[in-house]
């Protein structure tokens, strides 16, 4: 378990940077690598999480799967054949190298902004581990919808809040119950690990017409 005075100092270090950097991708990624470097989120690289993969292989049992702000991704347990394939995109190229080293097979990894990022191909699942909290509302809801586009019949969007009993935790996951897309489930504990999970769909055509 990660020592709270780390996840603060990650946090307090972390947000007023995000607010001013966000707007300048370039600025933004440098800000990461510096984390990623200081060993801010070193803490997240704890033990492997295997509640990501157990919940996108309730959608299907080997699922194509889109990380959105992967991370290092150290701390994901992605078990060989567990997945059809997982592809992790992530605006700091130091965690993305850190993320090639593991060498796990069927990975795929870009370093990109999120707001700019597009992809012809199709997932069972996207995932936003603890993320959304460095956008803003709007650019959040973009992103959960430009995510919900990306899924394949029956896919699922996964948001992710490591602690969703904290105020920023529980907006985050109130923004995104209210996007506009579907909840298919909210899962605290258990299937979620140690954390809050929502369980989003593709928008309803009917709904969403006349969306961008
Ligand atoms: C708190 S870390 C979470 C990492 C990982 N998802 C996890 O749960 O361990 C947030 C991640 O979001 C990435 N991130 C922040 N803003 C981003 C952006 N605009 N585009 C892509 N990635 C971004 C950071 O580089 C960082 O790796």
């Amino acid at each position: 378990m990660a020592h709270p005075l780390f996840r603060l100092a990650a946090r307090a270090f972390n947000w007023p940077l995000t607010v001013l950097v966000r707007p300048y991708p370039r600025v933004n990624a440098v800000m990461w690598d510096l984390q990623y470097a200081l060993g801010l989120w070193r803490y997240l690289d704890q033990g492997r999480d295997r509640a990501p993969l157990e919940l996108a292989q309730r959608v299907t049992p080997r699922p194509r799967i889109l990380d959105l702000g992967c991370g290092t991704t150290v701390n994901l347990a992605l078990p060989p054949g567990g997945y059809r394939h997982y592809h992790g995109v992530d605006i700091s190229r130091a965690a993305i190298r850190r993320a090639r080293a593991l060498r796990r097979p069927d990975t795929s990894f870009e370093a990109a902004d999120l707001l700019t990022y597009r992809t012809d191909e199709r997932y069972d699942v996207v995932l936003f581990r603890e993320v959304l909290y460095y956008f803003s509302v709007d650019d959040a809801v973009g992103l959960l919808h430009r995510a919900a586009g990306l899924l394949r019949a029956g896919g699922r969007v996964l948001v992710w809040v490591y602690d969703g009993t904290t105020d920023t935790g529980r907006e985050l996951l109130s923004r995104a119950r209210s996007c506009g897309l579907p909840v298919h489930d909210e899962l605290v504990g258990g299937a979620a690990g140690a954390g809050s999970v929502l369980v989003l769909g593709a928008a309803d055509p009917a709904r969403s017409s006349g969306r961008s």
